[in-house]
């Protein structure tokens, strides 16, 4: 018997020195000392012993029962820490690797300069105001003392939906929405994306975007509007700007003005980007509220007064960041965007 058991001991320890990873110890524990293992079926056949002899067996059997399930678990022991030496190697970050990064995104450029005129206007006190993009006849025209047969109501210039419904070509259509809201005094702005049937160039888009700026109140003049845009102007490109005001029509204001900034590239000298005039064109046109859009809109026009102006925000973004062709805005053009 004991030299049956020191053979068996012997013989697990062989295998156990070959194992290689938790399942071959699992399968050697079994052979051994599961429930039909070796070691346990010597145990089972003690009680057919002689009687003097069961005591001196049952303490061999024990024992090595004991020696066995140590090597097991000392073995056990060894090959974890291994593999998890072995993982660890494996897995080790190697920080001179170069991959590629993921570029995260950002507001394109005419949001970006959306955003900065709104924040400068509200500095300013303004309500920033959520436009339409489809709107009605009577809002885009009728109400804005447009006639029936003022130009830009032409199909050719305009795109409808149906006769009453079109894309508004302006963002002038707000000044209508929110003084038929009855709130008084108003000091808003409104932009977004406007729709005119051009053809594309250079410097022109059938989508583009407006900033539309309205002030109603008593005592209005001018001088509010000339002190707003200067003061706005300064904001957005630096105090050494000058505005020009030069006489306009629009249906919708009286008197009606153009208006020009200071080149932001060449600072007043002459550039080929102002075409060496010192000026950036047409930035904006704008007047004092015609009486009749306010009575359209059921305002007393002996008793309160007040000015308005649309932004060509495209021209704004197009000035600040010396840009020769609008379609740079819409393109999607990686390296283009990337620098922004
Ligand atoms: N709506 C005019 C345009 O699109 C601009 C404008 C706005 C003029 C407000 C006067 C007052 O050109």
């Amino acid at each position: 018997m004991e030299e049956n058991l020191k053979q068996i001991l012997d013989r697990l320890k062989d295998e156990t020195s070959y194992a290689r990873n938790p399942f071959d110890i699992e399968k050697i524990r079994v052979t051994y000392l599961g429930k039909n293992g070796l070691i346990t079926q010597l145990k089972k056949k003690i009680s057919k012993l002689p009687a003097e002899e069961k005591p001196m067996a049952g303490k061999l059997i024990n024992e090595t029962s004991k020696k066995a399930e140590k090597t097991l678990t000392q073995k056990s022991e060894t090959l974890k820490k291994e593999l998890l030496k072995q993982k660890i190697a494996e897995e080790t970050i190697d920080v001179t690797a170069h991959f590629e990064n993921h570029d995260s995104g950002h507001l394109a450029l005419i949001n970006q300069t959306l955003e900065e005129l709104e924040t400068i206007f509200q500095n300013m006190g303004f309500d920033v105001v959520e436009g339409l993009e489809i709107d009605t006849v009577k809002h885009v025209f009728d109400d804005l003392n447009s006639p029936a047969d003022h130009p830009a109501r032409s199909t050719s210039d305009t795109f409808y939906i149906t006769d009453d419904i079109l894309l508004r070509p302006h963002t002038s259509s707000m000044q209508i929405r929110v003084m038929n809201e009855g709130k008084l005094p108003i000091k808003m702005v409104s932009a977004g994306r406007v729709f005119r049937n051009d053809e594309v160039d250079a410097t022109h888009s059938p989508m583009f975007h407006q900033l539309e700026c309205l002030v109603v109140d008593e005592n209005v003049s001018m001088a509010n509007l000339k002190a707003t845009l200067e003061t706005f102007i300064k904001e957005m490109f630096g105090d050494d700007m000058q505005l020009r005001y030069r006489p306009h029509h629009f249906p919708f204001t009286e008197p009606s003005l153009e208006v020009d900034a200071t080149c932001p590239v060449c600072r007043g000298e002459g550039c080929p980007a102002c075409g060496n005039t010192g000026w950036s064109m047409e930035l904006l046109g704008g007047g004092m509220v015609h009486p009749n859009v306010l009575e359209a809109c059921g305002i007393d026009s002996e008793k309160y007064t007040g000015f308005a102006f649309g932004l060509g925000v495209d021209r704004i973004a197009m000035v600040k960041y010396g840009l020769n062709d609008i379609r740079l805005l819409y393109d999607n053009d990686k390296r283009f965007l990337e620098q922004f």
